[in-house]
């Protein structure tokens, strides 16, 4: 969002020690405040990520007429306004770098009385939403969008939809979770089947907030026209965060860390899995269930990696964390291929070209394919990076300067705000030689 150019330099010669615990679950803050809002209601959250993307869908629902309190040290009160009392923003609602807000959005606005205009930032504007237009149109909602399929994205009010049974054609939770928050405005049943499991936080809360969800296999089903009721919900630190100190206290010398009150729902922990296929010491500690969300410490200790072939089924379940992951196939002995991951290439940033050409800078040998990557692990130069305005790539390279010989400088990492404020903070506590360079 920010457009001023942070940069980080990060010096050899860290490492990564202690307790820590990380920013609140990004997907699990947005669809608290989506919920929350629709509930009939107080519903209270605590642990809500203060990160430019989930503040960015708390002000929208601000401008939608929902009066919430905080954020206060992770705390949020929503004062719901059931399924029907959202109000007509008074201009365009700018949900700046996230894609979860305005494809999610989209889904719950498209059965609205009044018009809504949303646009996002340079990246979010250049990211494609036929994939959730299309569908909704199936369902009879009424969107424009701009030339290419991307943002601004326009929808007309007064739509009234219909559930379909839809398949989708990628593996992706913001599309199933659009098209359940539309079916919640349609009549007669949605039902959405997924080529691949994706995280399931939508199923898990709405059932939370008491909508009943049928999960049937690869497909999840509700019906249009019942009512939320508000409730409590403690969001875990997000493992997608976390994951970058995984990494890092993996890749790094003398490291031991202990990552406090993780998610670890079992479709967002592949990077757990990829990480103990490479050799990785990880122990899940403490397990228990919060809210309907499973949580756990994790420590990660120094290890040996090793290159992997990585199994496709598993992409869906680390999908933010590749860019992590690639530094710890940097790392590793061998080579790490990876296919079936062509969504990479339209996140915040194509991670896979942008990942490739910095550890190439790094002096790895890493190729980007169609739908993949394969890197071949090696000893690693400091260099200049440019993180593309994305901020797991800025903080996928902090972290492969554990490994580095030389310093590393990382261009372009204003938006780690998005997901990680205090990122730079909290890894230098932990022993990374981190700081911010002046502009
Ligand atoms: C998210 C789903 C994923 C993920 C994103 C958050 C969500 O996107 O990459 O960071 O909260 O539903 P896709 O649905 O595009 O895979």
């Amino acid at each position: 969002m920010s457009s001023n150019n942070i940069r980080f330099v990060v010096y050899p010669g860290g490492s990564l020690n202690g307790d820590l615990r990380v920013p609140g679950d990004k997907s699990i803050s947005h669809r608290a405040i989506m919920l929350g809002s629709l509930a009939e209601g107080t519903t209270q959250v605590s642990g809500f990520l203060e990160g430019e993307d989930s503040l960015a869908t708390l002000k929208a629902f601000r401008a939608l007429g929902v009066e919430i309190d905080g954020p206060e040290a992770g705390r949020v009160l929503i004062h719901g306004v059931g399924m029907h009392g959202l109000k007509a923003p008074q201009g365009p609602l700018d949900l700046g770098n996230s894609g979860t807000s305005i494809r999610l959005m989209a889904g719950l606005l498209a059965g609205q009385d009044f018009d809504v205009e949303m646009v996002g930032d340079a990246s979010l504007s250049k990211r494609p939403m036929r994939r959730v237009t299309e569908p909704l149109a199936l369902m009879g909602a009424n969107i424009d969008t701009a030339a290419g399929g991307t943002p601004p994205l326009y929808l007309h009010g007064g739509a009234r939809l219909k559930g379909i049974d839809y398949t989708l054609p990628m593996a992706s939770a913001q599309v199933k979770s659009c098209l359940l928050l539309a079916g919640l405005y349609a009549a007669g049943e949605t039902r959405v089947t997924e080529p691949a499991p994706t995280r399931d936080h939508t199923e898990r809360m709405l059932q939370g907030f008491g909508y009943h969800v049928l999960r049937d296999g690869a497909t999840a089903c509700l019906s249009g026209g019942g009512r939320l009721s508000a409730t409590a919900i403690d969001v875990p630190a997000d493992i997608s965060s976390a994951a970058f100190f995984m990494v890092g206290a993996a890749i790094a010398e003398n490291a031991d860390i202990l990552l406090e009150h993780v998610g670890v729902n079992p479709t967002r922990t592949g990077v757990i899995d990829i990480l103990r296929l490479m050799g990785a010491n990880i122990e899940v500690l403490h397990e228990h269930e919060v809210g309907g969300e499973p949580v756990a410490d994790i420590r990660v200790r120094s290890s040996a990696l090793k290159g992997v072939r990585i199994p496709e089924e598993w992409v869906p379940l680390a999908i933010d964390e590749f860019p992590a992951l690639f530094v710890a196939a940097a790392c590793a002995t061998g080579e790490t291929v990876l296919s079936g991951a062509a969504e990479l290439r339209v996140k915040e940033s194509d991670r896979i070209q942008v990942m490739a050409d910095g550890l190439v800078k790094m002096g790895i040998k890493a190729e980007a394919t169609p739908d993949g990557i394969v890197i071949q692990g090696g000893p690693m130069q400091g260099a200049e990076v440019d993180a593309h305005g994305d901020h797991r790539i800025a903080m996928s390279f902090a972290m492969a300067a554990l490994r580095a010989r030389g310093e590393v400088v990382i261009n372009d990492c204003a938006n780690v705000n998005t997901s990680f404020p205090g990122f730079v903070d909290l890894a230098a506590r932990a022993g990374l030689k981190i700081s911010n360079l002046d502009p």
